[in-house]
């Protein structure tokens, strides 16, 4: 059975993409989205990736824009490509062919009998317009597995997740559309971490890309290291790895709401799991056996 994945393609996108392509699920397509970078930037970033990593599903344009809000990107950590590196960058190549990732995801959605599953792993604005735009449709979605929220805390700002934060808009139509989300909220992915020694670890495996691959791995740790911590949260591949093998976590029931409106906690994701105060509405990964994910990232 195929998967769809929804990308703002940074490198822990695309290293997730890695973890998926290697899994026994089969890639059915992906969608693009502005978050680490703008659009333009992201489908950069996705043709000279599939060119490298030799992908062979099809890659789709989706929204440029949030729902509501501004763009805001992680430029200002990343860097102008969204992606960093300690060397090599991957090779620019030509134009992604045109492709409308709204169409492309309701083609899917319709074809087949079998229930669909989803990873996002950017803001959830491609997500979101298909809510609004066919909700006949999201009831064929079985799961929409997202890297994004946090529990207790936030990257972006001191509230607020990045993903969460690019798109709250996206991730509350999301919610009220009752779309299948089960969040891999930052908590969990800060307990399965990169190293600087991981990047040798990467380099030593060998192959045509291995040198490249550990050059943005350098890249991506030293965002950590940089601002003096020892090691990286494996974002978006932490999600992958809980899509592959969801018993390496404890997926639990909850109600996650997100927040519109503060001036200091806009895009930061509440999570109440009493249920006799509230009406659940998501999942999300509680816990997470950090050894055997690293095991499959
Ligand atoms: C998330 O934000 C992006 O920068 C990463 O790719 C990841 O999806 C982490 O907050
Ligand atoms: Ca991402």
């Amino acid at each position: 059975m195929g998967i769809w994945i929804d990308t703002d393609m940074g490198f822990d996108d695309i290293a997730a993409i890695l973890v998926v392509a290697h899994s026994s699920l089969l890639i059915d397509g992906v969608s693009l989205v502005s978050g680490n970078a703008p659009l333009t930037q992201v489908r950069a970033n996705a043709a000279s990736a599939a060119a490298a990593f030799d992908w062979e599903f099809p890659i789709h344009t989706g929204r440029e824009l949030p729902v509501l809000c501004k763009l805001e990107t992680a430029q200002h950590i990343l860097g102008q490509s969204g992606i960093s590196t300690t060397g090599k960058s991957l090779p620019p190549v030509g134009e992604l062919p045109a492709s409308d990732a709204f169409t492309a995801l309701c083609d899917w959605l319709e074809d087949g009998t079998e229930r669909k599953r989803i990873l996002a792993l950017g803001p959830l604005t491609n997500i979101a317009a298909l809510a609004l735009a066919r909700p006949d449709l999201t009831t064929r979605i079985d799961e929409l597995t997202w890297m994004g929220g946090g529990v207790t805390s936030g990257n972006h700002t001191a509230s607020a997740e990045f993903n969460a934060f690019a798109d709250p808009e996206a991730l509350a139509i999301v919610l009220a559309h009752g779309l299948p989300l089960r969040m891999v909220d930052l908590d969990i992915c800060r307990k399965v971490l990169a190293r600087p020694d991981d990047v040798d670890r990467v380099r030593q495996v060998g192959g045509k890309n291995a040198e490249l691959l550990g050059d943005l791995l350098g890249g991506y740790v030293n965002i950590a290291t940089s601002r003096g911590r020892l090691a990286m949260a494996i974002y978006d591949p932490t999600a992958a790895a809980i899509f592959i093998a969801p018993e390496i976590a404890r997926i639990q029931h909850a109600r996650i709401d997100v927040e519109l409106q503060g001036q200091h906690t806009r895009g930061r994701t509440v999570v109440e799991t009493r249920a006799s105060h509230v009406e659940f509405n998501a999942h999300f990964a509680a816990e997470i056996d950090a050894e055997k994910a690293r095991a499959i990232v």
